[in-house]
């Protein structure tokens, strides 16, 4: 049974990958499993400069998943280096830097820095939800995705993944954006702007009251635009929203993805992978499914 995928020259042992925000740098998940199994770890979004990230409360549970307000609390640059990248250099999986910034030039600055560091890939969110400038403002409009991944692309040397914004009018403008402007691949989707009240306070939960809203209530949403940029664009589609179980990798595969991100589950099963990993051979077995990339893109007509 083949569950091997190689997208962009790169070779991920399965279709898992640790979603961004959701696994860190994967030091504190390393306690309680080889964080190895998985097929890529994906960073918390980088930027340049250090960043604290949103003022508390940021983070309020909801009936099928989460809203986050986090904002992109991350080491910088030099502290990633330091830090966290000769972890990351140890392990035998695929490294994503998720990378962020306030102005284009931010994000080019970091993409060439990237260049020197031993990391897999690069993706670029133009799409975070919780930060004041920057984040999804670039994210949303085919012209801006035009000008912050070309900009970008100019700088970077390794695969580009360009990770969209839900809270869009139309999905499929911006992959189309973000493919002509080299784009290897794009991610999606990001979290969905949602907000949660205190009945009690009458206040707003979050500190900054929108936040992004993530997990099982989001799936449908990821799936119906997976399919749709499926039917947009040539280059790979990594899918993510709400994947809890092997049977959504599965749809997700053959709405067009060709390999999936897992994020809010990660936080109600620390063993994400070992779970789903397990689940989802079981689950080839039972469709007969051979080679996972035989199902990418494979959903029948109605
Ligand atoms: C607490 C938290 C922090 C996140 N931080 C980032 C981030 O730094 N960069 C990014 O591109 N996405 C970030 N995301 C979005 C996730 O990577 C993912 O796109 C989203 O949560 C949908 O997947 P899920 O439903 O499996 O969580 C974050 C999500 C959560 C829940």
């Amino acid at each position: 049974m083949k569950t091997s995928v190689n997208i962009c020259g790169i070779e991920f042992k399965n279709p898992l990958i640790a979603a961004s925000g959701t696994f860190g740098f994967g030091k504190e998940y390393s306690n309680f499993y080889d964080i190895n199994v998985w097929g890529g770890i994906c960073t918390k979004g980088l930027t340049y400069e250090k960043r604290l990230g949103n003022p508390v409360p940021r983070i309020a549970e909801t009936p099928m998943g989460m809203l986050n307000s986090v904002g992109l609390q991350n080491p910088g640059f030099k502290g990633f280096v330091e830090e966290d990248l000769p972890y990351l250099k140890t392990l035998d999986t695929v490294v994503i830097a998720n990378i962020a910034g306030s102005v284009v030039e931010d994000y080019c600055r970091l993409a060439e820095a990237l260049n020197d560091c031993d990391v897999d890939m690069v993706e670029l969110n133009i799409s975070c939800p919780n930060v004041k400038e920057g984040g999804m403002a670039f994210g949303v409009k085919p012209e801006s995705i035009k000008n912050v991944v070309g900009s970008v692309r100019k700088y970077c040397k390794k695969p580009l993944i360009v990770k969209l914004s839900p809270n869009v009018a139309d999905i499929t403008e911006n992959a189309r954006a973000a493919e002509d402007n080299g784009a290897d691949a794009i991610s999606l989707i990001n979290t969905v702007s949602g907000m949660a009240v205190d009945i009690y306070t009458r206040k707003p939960i979050l500190a900054r009251t929108i936040g992004g809203l993530s997990g099982p209530a989001i799936k449908p949403i990821a799936l119906k635009m997976v399919w749709q940029v499926y039917n947009t664009v040539k280059i790979p589609i990594i899918g993510m929203g709400g994947i809890s179980s092997a049977k959504d990798i599965l749809e997700f595969m053959l709405c067009g993805a060709s390999l999936v991100q897992v994020g809010t589950y990660n936080f109600t099963d620390p063993y994400a992978p070992l779970t789903l990993l397990d689940d989802l051979t079981k689950l080839m077995a039972d469709c007969k499914i051979q080679d996972i990339n035989s199902i990418v893109g494979d959903l029948k007509e109605r």
